[in-house]
C-alpha cells in the first residue's frame, strides 16, 4: 500500500472511545478555500446515497459543496467529471450493492481517463473495508468519512492535482459544524439533523462506530432553521438523529426531545415528522406533545428489533418485551390514530424458534402497519460479530418470510379501516406509474394515491379513501 501524506485509515478501536469531553460547536468552521472555489467549472457530478436519513441529509450538505464549487450535477453517470457513492454499512448487502457498482462503473474510466471516483459516508469509517478498497478498487480516488464532509473541498482538490489516492476517514466523537452549505432535495418536506452519532452500541450494530458519540444540535440553530425552512414554503419537515429521544441530554436540557418537539410545534410549519425514536428513553411527555399538537404527525417508527426479552438483552436494546408493549399501549391510549412502523431483525445468534415466536407475537400485538425487516448481519468489530453466526440460512431466510407474511396481513387489515374516510394528504407530485394519479402521504403516513383536479404539488388536500392495497391506498379528492 502507497504511504504518502494523502492516507488516513479509519480505527473500529478509536471509534468506540467515548469521553466525557463537552462537543464542539462550530458556526464558522466551513469555508471554501480560494483554489477550490472554481473547481467544478464546467464540471460535472453524480451523487448516489445508499442508506438511511442520515445520509440523504449529508448528501444534500455534500451537494451543496460541489455547487459552491461551481459544478453542476447530472443524474446520468456518463457525463459525470466525478462520481461520488455515499455509502451504507449496517449490512453486508448494502455494502455489496456499493460493491458492486464500483465495478460497474469502472469502465467509465477507460472511456474517460480523468474521471474521479469518490467514497464517502458510513463504509468508508469501516477499517476491512477501506482496506478492500486499496487492494481491489483502483478505480476508487477518494474516500472521506462521515466526520469530515467539509473538508471535501480540500480533498478532492489534492486527488486532482495530484492524481494520487487521497483517503482521509477520521475515527473521533466527532463535532457539530453548522454552517455547511445544503441543497435540499425536496421542495416541500426537508430533514432537519436534531443530533448526530449513537451511544447506545446495540450489540449488532455498527452505526455507533461510524457515526460517532451522540451529540446535540443547539435548540436555537435548530428552530431557526426550521422557521426559515417554513417561511420558504417548506410543509413538512423531519427531525433526524439515530435516537432522537436522546436529544438534549449531552447539553443537560431536562425532557430535551419533549421540550424540543413542542417548540418546533410551536413555530406552525404545517407538518412534523421524526425519527428514530429508540423505545428505552420514550417519554410519556414525548407522547402528551405528539398527542397536543395536530402538526405533530401520528405516525411513530419505533423499532423493536425483537419480541423476546432475552434476545433484547443480547442484542443491548435496554427494554424488555412488556416493556415496549406498555408504551405502544400508553402512546394508542392517547394518541389513538396512531400509526406504527418498526424495524426486526431475524436470526441473531441463537435465536430459538421459540424466540422467534415472540417476535411473530409482538407484530400480532402491535400490528404494525409496516415493518422493515432484516436478517442478522454480522458487523465487524461488534460484540455480536465475536458470536458464532449460528442460525442457519434457510432458517433465517423462512422465518422472514413468515414475519413478512404477517406484517402484510396487519398492513393490509389496518389499510381496509380507512375505506370511505377521508385523509389530509400532503401531495409529493404525479405518481411514478401513472400520469393521471397523484401520490403523496396522508398524517398517518400513509402512501396514498389519487385522482383530483387543479391539484398543484406541495398542496395539502382532502382525499377520500375509495380502496387500498397492501401498501397503499387510493382515493379521489373531495374539495
Ligand atoms: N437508530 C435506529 C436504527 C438505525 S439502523 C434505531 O435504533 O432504531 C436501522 C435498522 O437496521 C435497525 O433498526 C436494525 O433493525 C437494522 N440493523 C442494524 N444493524 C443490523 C445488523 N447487523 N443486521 C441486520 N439488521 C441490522
Ligand atoms: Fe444502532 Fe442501536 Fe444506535 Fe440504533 S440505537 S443506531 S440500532 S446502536
Ligand atoms: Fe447506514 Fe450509516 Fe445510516 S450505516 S443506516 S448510512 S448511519
Amino acid at each position: 500500500m502507497p504511504k504518502n501524506n494523502n492516507f488516513r485509515l479509519p480505527s473500529l478501536k478509536d471509534a468506540q472511545i467515548r469521553t466525557k469531553e463537552t462537543v464542539k460547536i462550530e458556526h464558522n468552521l466551513f469555508k471554501l478555500p480560494e483554489p477550490t472555489r472554481n473547481l467544478g467549472v464546467g464540471r460535472k457530478f453524480f451523487l448516489r446515497t445508499y442508506g438511511c436519513q442520515a445520509n440523504e441529509r449529508d448528501s444534500e450538505t455534500i451537494a451543496g459543496i460541489l455547487l459552491e464549487m461551481g459544478f453542476t450535477r447530472t443524474d446520468i453517470e456518463e457525463e459525470a467529471d466525478f462520481i461520488l457513492l455515499n455509502t451504507c454499512a449496517v449490512r453486508k448487502n448494502a455494502e455489496d450493492k456499493v460493491l458492486g457498482e464500483l465495478g460497474m462503473l469502472k469502465k467509465l474510466k477507460t472511456k474517460n481517463p480523468d474521471l474521479m471516483f469518490g467514497l464517502c459516508g458510513c463504509m468508508a469509517q469501516e477499517e476491512e473495508i477501506v482496506q478492500l478498497l486499496l487492494k481491489k478498487y483502483p478505480q476508487v480516488d477518494l474516500i472521506f468519512g462521515t466526520h469530515n464532509i467539509h473538508r471535501l473541498p480540500e480533498l478532492l482538490y489534492n486527488a486532482m492535482m495530484t492524481k494520487e489516492k487521497t483517503v482521509e476517514v477520521y475515527s473521533k466523537e466527532g463535532e457539530v459544524i453548522e454552517n455547511l452549505p445544503v441543497k435540499r432535495f425536496g421542495k416541500h418536506k426537508a430533514w432537519v439533523n436534531i443530533m448526530y452519532g449513537c451511544d447506545k452500541f446495540c450489540t449488532y450494530c455498527i452505526v455507533p462506530y461510524t457515526r460517532g458519540k451522540e451529540r446535540s444540535r443547539l435548540m436555537n440553530d435548530i428552530l431557526a432553521e426550521i422557521q426559515e425552512l417554513k417561511d420558504t414554503g417548506y410543509k413538512e419537515v423531519t427531525l433526524l438523529g439515530q435516537n432522537v429521544n436522546a436529544y438534549g441530554k449531552d447539553l443537560d436540557i431536562e425532557n430535551g426531545f419533549a421540550t424540543l418537539l413542542e417548540e418546533v410545534a410551536k413555530i406552525g410549519i404545517p407538518r412534523i415528522r421524526f425519527t428514530t425514536s429508540h423505545p428505552w428513553d420514550f417519554t410519556d411527555d414525548m407522547i402528551d406533545v405528539i398527542a397536543k399538537y395536530d402538526n405533530v404527525m401520528p405516525a411513530i417508527h419505533l423499532p423493536v428489533q425483537s419480541g423476546n426479552s432475552d434476545m433484547l438483552k443480547i442484542m443491548g436494546r435496554r427494554y424488555t418485551s412488556e416493556e415496549y408493549k406498555s408504551l405502544y399501549d400508553r402512546i394508542i391510549a392517547k394518541i389513538p390514530n396512531c400509526t406504527f412502523s418498526t424495524d426486526i431483525i431475524v436470526g441473531f445468534p441463537n435465536e430459538t424458534d421459540q424466540q422467534f415466536q415472540d417476535t411473530l407475537d409482538m407484530v400480532d400485538y402491535c400490528k404494525y402497519d409496516l415493518a422493515y425487516t432484516f436478517i442478522y448481519s454480522p458487523r465487524e468489530g461488534t460484540p455480536a460479530a465475536r458470536m458464532e453466526d449460528n442460525v442457519p440460512m434457510d432458517v433465517k431466510s423462512e422465518r422472514l418470510q413468515r414475519l413478512n407474511e404477517k406484517v402484510g396481513l396487519y398492513s393490509n387489515m389496518n389499510n381496509q379501516k380507512y375505506v370511505g374516510k377521508v385523509v389530509r394528504v400532503l401531495v409529493d407530485g404525479l405518481s411514478k406509474k401513472n400520469d393521471q394519479v397523484y401520490s403523496g402521504y396522508s398524517e398517518e403516513n400513509k402512501l396514498i394515491n389519487f385522482t383530483g383536479s387543479q391539484v398543484q404539488e406541495g398542496d395539502i388536500v382532502k382525499v377520500l379513501i375509495t380502496d387500498v392495497k397492501s401498501w397503499s391506498l387510493n382515493g379521489e379528492v373531495v374539495e
